[in-house]
C-alpha cells in the first residue's frame, strides 16, 4: 500500500543556513518495514559540502570556547526541554525510518534528553584539580579546555541518542561540532539539529552534513581543520576511521562491534534470565552493539531454558513498529537481512542447531519489508563462527557449558568486549563475574542492553580504542587537560632542584 505521506527534501544545515548538497546529489530515506514509504529524500554530501562545514565550525570555535560553560549549558537545557516535549513526535519519526518499534524508539528520544540534561548540568561543573605545588608560593591546577572541532559520525541503530551522546559533550566542553549521521537514518539528526537551533544554539557551532560513508564521512576524516573524531559503527569501519585519523594525530575515540553474552547458572532465577535474553537478543531486532547474541546456560537447567525460550522467541510478533501489538521491527536495510540471512547458513552448515526462525519474513504486511523470523541456534559450540561474529540482528546462539569457569572461558573467547551479563543468586558467583568478564560493561541478573547515559559506556579488545562515551567518561575525551602553575613568590623557584 503507498503512503499518503508527502515526502520532503531536506538539507544539509552548514554555517547557520540549510543548504542543499553542492553537488546537488540526494539520497532516499525509505521505512524498512515498507519501502514503498519514502520517508523524505536528503543530500549526498561529497568533500564541498564537508569541507564548507568544518570551515564553519573553525570560524565559530574561538567564540565558541570563550563562551562560559554555564551558558553553553543553557541552550543545552532548553533543548532537553523542547525534546521532551516533542518526543512522541520524533519517536514516530524514527520508527518509520529505522523500524524499531515505538517503545524503543521512544526510549531512544528519552536517552537524547537524558545526556542533554546531563550535559546541561556539566556546565556548571567540568571540575578540573587544584594540588598543591612542591615549592613555597606557588598555585598549581589542572582545568579542562576544548580540543576544537569535533567530527561525529554516527549509527543508524540509536539515531537520536548516539548523536547526543557524541554532541552534547563536545558542545558543553566547547568544540565546535561537524557531524555526519548514517545515510539509513538521517531524520532523527535532522530534528535533533533543528531542537538545537531552536533552542538558541548559535550558527557555525553544530554543523551537519548527511550522506553517506565513502563520501561524506571520508573526508571528515581527511578534513586538517578537524581537531578530533568520534565513530560508532563497525570494528572493520573503526579500522579505516583510525588509520584515517592517524597522519595527523587526530584524537579518535572508536565504539565498534559486540558479541554479548548473557551466562545463565544452574542457581539464576530461570524465568527473570529467559525474558532477559528476549529482550537482550531480540530488542531492536538484535541491532544494538549491546545485543546478547550469545546465550551460555548451565548443563543443569540448560533443557528447561532453551524450551521456555525457544518457544518465547518464536512467539514474537514481528511487524511495523508502528503497530502498538508489534514486538520486533525489520531488520534495517537489504543488505543487513542479506547479513543475518547469510548467517543462518552459516549456523547450519557448522552443524549448530536451528531450533526456530531462520528464513527472511515474506508476503502479506512483511511484503515492502526487511523482516526475518527471531532465529535461535541451541547445542552451539564455542568456536562457531555464529557464535564468534557480529551478526546485528535477530540471531541468538545458545551455548551449554559445565562450570562457571568454563562460562567466563566462554564469554571471554571472543575479539570483543563490550557487554556481558550473569545470572546468578549465588553472590561469589556475582562477584567473579564482575571481576573476571573482560568487558567494559558487566550486568548482574539483568540482560546486556540498557546502558543509562551517566555511566561509562563502551568496551575492550576489537570493540573500543581506549575511551568511554557517556558519564563523566565523555569529558575527557571532548576536553584536553590544561596545567597551569602560577608563581607568586617574585622569584626564580626550581622544580626537582631546589
Ligand atoms: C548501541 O547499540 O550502539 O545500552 C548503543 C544499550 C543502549 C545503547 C546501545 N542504551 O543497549
Amino acid at each position: 500500500m503507498a503512503s499518503s505521506f508527502v515526502p520532503k527534501t531536506f538539507k544539509n544545515f552548514i554555517a547557520g543556513e540549510w543548504v542543499s548538497a553542492r553537488k546537488g546529489g540526494t539520497l532516499e530515506n525509505r521505512n524498512p518495514a515498507n519501502t514503498d514509504e519514502l520517508v523524505g529524500i536528503f543530500p549526498a554530501s561529497t568533500a564541498d559540502d564537508v569541507d564548507a562545514a568544518v570551515d564553519a565550525a573553525r570560524l565559530a570555535y574561538p567564540k565558541w570556547r570563550l563562551t562560559p560553560a554555564p551558558k553553553r549549558a543553557e541552550i543545552l537545557f532548553r533543548a532537553a526541554e523542547i525534546l521532551l516535549g516533542r518526543k512522541e513526535d520524533f519517536a514516530r519519526d524514527m520508527t518509520r525510518e529505522m523500524g524499531k518499534v515505538l517503545a524503543e524508539t521512544r526510549g531512544d528520544v528519552q536517552e537524547a534528553i537524558d545526556m542533554t540534561y546531563l550535559m546541561a548540568g556539566e556546565g556548571r561543573r567540568q571540575f578540573g584539580h587544584v594540588a598543591p605545588s612542591e615549592l613555597p608560593n606557588k598555585f598549581a591546577m589542572a582545568t579542562r579546555v576544548p580540543s576544537g572541532v569535533a567530527g561525529l559520525i554516527t549509527p543508524w541503530n540509536f539515531p537520536m541518542a548516539i548523536p547526543s551522546w557524541k554532541a552534547m559533550p563536545a558542545l558543553i566542553c566547547g568544540n565546535t561540532v561537524v557531524l555526519k549521521p548514517a545515510e539509513d537514518t538521517p531524520l532523527s539528526t535532522y530534528n535533533l539539529t533543528q531542537v538545537l537551533e531552536q533552542a538558541g544554539l548559535p550558527p557555525s557551532v553544530l554543523n551537519v552534513v548527511f550522506g553517506d560513508g565513502p563520501e561524506a564521512g571520508g573526508p571528515l576524516l581527511e578534513n586538517s581543520g578537524v581537531d578530533l573524531v568520534s565513530f560508532t559503527g563497525s570494528t572493520a569501519t573503526g579500522r579505516i576511521v583510525s588509520e584515517a585519523c592517524a597522519p595527523t594525530f587526530k584524537k579518535c575515540h572508536l565504539e565498534m562491534g559486540g558479541k554479548n553474552i548473557i551466562i545463565v547458572m544452574d542457581d539464576a532465577n530461570l524465568d527473570l534470565a529467559i525474558e532477559g535474553a528476549v529482550w537482550g537478543g531480540f530488542g531492536t531486532t538484535g541491532q544494538r552493539c549491546t545485543a546478547a547474541s550469545r546465550v551460555a546456560v548451565q548443563k543443569g537447567v540448560y533443557r528447561k531454558f532453551v524450551d521456555k525460550f525457544v518457544e518465547r522467541a518464536k512467539a514474537l510478533k514481528v511487524g511495523d513498529g508502528l503497530d502498538p501489538s508489534t514486538q520486533m521491527g525489520p531488520c534495517i536495510n537489504e543488505q543487513q537481512l542479506q547479513t543475518v540471512m547469510s548467517y543462518v547458513e552459516i549456523g547450519k552448515a557448522e552443524g549448530a542447531r536451528l531450533a526456530t526462525g531462520g528464513h527472511r519474513l515474506e508476503g502479506g504486511a512483511f511484503a515492502h519489508g526487511w523482516f526475518h523470523e527471531p532465529t535461535v541456534f541451541i547445542d552451539c559450540n564455542p568456536s562457531m563462527r555464529i557464535c564468534q561474529e557480529e551478526i546485528f540482528g535477530p540471531v541468538v546462539a545458545v551455548m551449554p557449558f559445565d562450570t562457571f569457569d568454563e562460562a567466563i572461558d566462554i564469554a571471554n573467547g571472543v575479539q570483543y568486549g563490550l557487554s556481558a551479563a550473569i545470572y546468578t543468586r549465588n553472590v561469589n558467583h556475582a562477584f567473579r563475574a564482575q571481576q573476571d568478564l573482560q568487558t567494559g560493561i558487566v550486568y548482574v541478573n539483568a540482560p546486556t542492553i540498557g546502558a543509562e547515559t551517566h555511566l561509562p559506556f563502551g568496551g575492550t579488545k576489537n570493540t573500543g580504542n581506549g575511551h568511554r562515551e557517556a558519564g563523566l567518561a565523555a569529558l575527557d575525551f571532548y576536553s584536553e587537560w590544561k596545567t597551569i602553575y602560577v608563581d607568586y613568590s617574585d622569584r626564580l623557584q626550581r622544580a626537582q632542584i631546589d
